[in-house]
């Protein structure tokens, strides 16, 4: 059995990371093993900046969002010397087994590190949800949910003074968040990068076409991969008459309390990386797919596409007219 294991938080933080930083803490704990919690991602391994974390260092942050380890991009993790460090580290304090928790960025870093002989398991932390083999990620719901709720929150002024709003959310390179917080405010038009679109077909004339029905205010949510909101304000203002304000959540969508989806995968999921290092397997990726937590050889992993629900996207065209 590995005696020591590293858990680290890597690459945008998603709410829900804490949830599973518990999780493997205590449940390396149980098993009797030592657990460090190793600072602000790749930078604590290259540059040993770790704790020993016992049943305690964990209490009360499975209600809280960022992380209590801290995160990072680390660029010279990418490079050999960077990555020798790391190894040194973990000979150094004994690590024999890492739980590394972030996005598809923190998998090649982990990747790379199997590959040297260090065993990760990878556990998908992004609020982007835009993870190969991952049909969900943690962070997510929390996301889409705080979006949700700002969308309302727009809406209210929107109604009030017969306006449309444009609202680019966050997603990488990805629509997921974009797709289904659209679905859940019945944004009249939503634009993702998985979608070619026109914006004279796919916004204006829509909203020229629910004008006929006496709709007299429109929400618009725009993923950041497409962007350009203020332009899209002004062109939607000039082209309809309708009163126009563009919105950036930002990054206001990355915080809060995690939702009880996110703090229940992130236990399990943390729960899971643990008992597969115990019996000594790493290089894996814990995913969820139909509701089950499975893992990945983290090789075929990265290989892996997940791909938006068009059937959905279809949906929300027909029903938010
Ligand atoms: P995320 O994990 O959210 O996708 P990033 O893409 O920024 O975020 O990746 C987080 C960190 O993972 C990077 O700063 C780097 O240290 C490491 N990483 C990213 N890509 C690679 C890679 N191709 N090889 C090794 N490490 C990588
Ligand atoms: O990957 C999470 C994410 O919030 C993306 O949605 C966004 O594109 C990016 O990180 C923003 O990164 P930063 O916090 O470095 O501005």
């Amino acid at each position: 059995m590995i005696k020591t294991i590293g858990v680290l938080t890597s690459g945008g933080d998603a709410p829900g990371m804490n949830a599973a930083i518990r999780a493997v803490v205590r449940a390396g704990c149980e098993l009797g093993m030592q657990v460090y919690g190793i600072r602000r991602g790749y930078n604590g391994l290259m540059e040993n900046d770790m704790y020993e974390m016992n049943l305690r260092s964990v209490s009360d942050i499975i209600n809280r969002g960022g992380t209590i380890l801290y995160s990072a991009r680390s660029p010279r993790f990418k490079t050999e010397e960077g990555m020798q460090d790391a190894i040194a580290t973990c000979k150094k304090r004994g690590i024999g087994g890492l739980v590394v928790i972030g996005g598809d960025g923190s998998f090649r870093g982990a990747r790379d590190l199997s590959l040297r002989g260090i065993p990760c398991v990878a556990l998908p932390g992004t609020i982007d949800n835009d993870i190969g083999c991952c049909d969900y990620t943690i962070g997510y719901d929390t996301a889409m949910n705080t979006i949700m709720q700002m969308v309302d929150r727009i809406r209210d002024t929107t109604e009030s003074h017969d306006r449309c709003a444009v609202v680019e959310v966050m997603g990488r390179g990805a629509g997921y968040l974009a797709l289904n917080a659209g679905v859940a405010c019945g944004a009249t038009s939503i634009l993702i990068p998985e979608v070619p679109y026109d914006f004279e077909r796919d916004v204006i004339e829509r909203m020229k076409r629910t004008q006929k029905s006496n709709k007299v205010h429109f929400v618009i949510l725009v993923s950041e991969a497409i962007g350009g909101v203020d332009e899209m304000a002004k062109r939607i203002q000039s082209e309809t008459g309708v009163e126009t304000r563009a919105t950036i959540l930002g990054h206001v969508q990355r915080g809060g309390s995690p939702t009880a989806k996110d703090r229940i995968v992130a236990s399990q999921m943390g729960y899971r990386a643990v008992q597969l290092l115990k019996d000594g397997i790493g290089n894996r990726v814990v995913a969820m797919q139909k509701e089950t937590v499975l893992d990945f050889d983290i090789f075929e992993a990265l290989n892996m596409k997940n791909h938006v629900d068009l059937d959905m996207y279809k949906m929300a065209l027909e029903i938010s007219i």
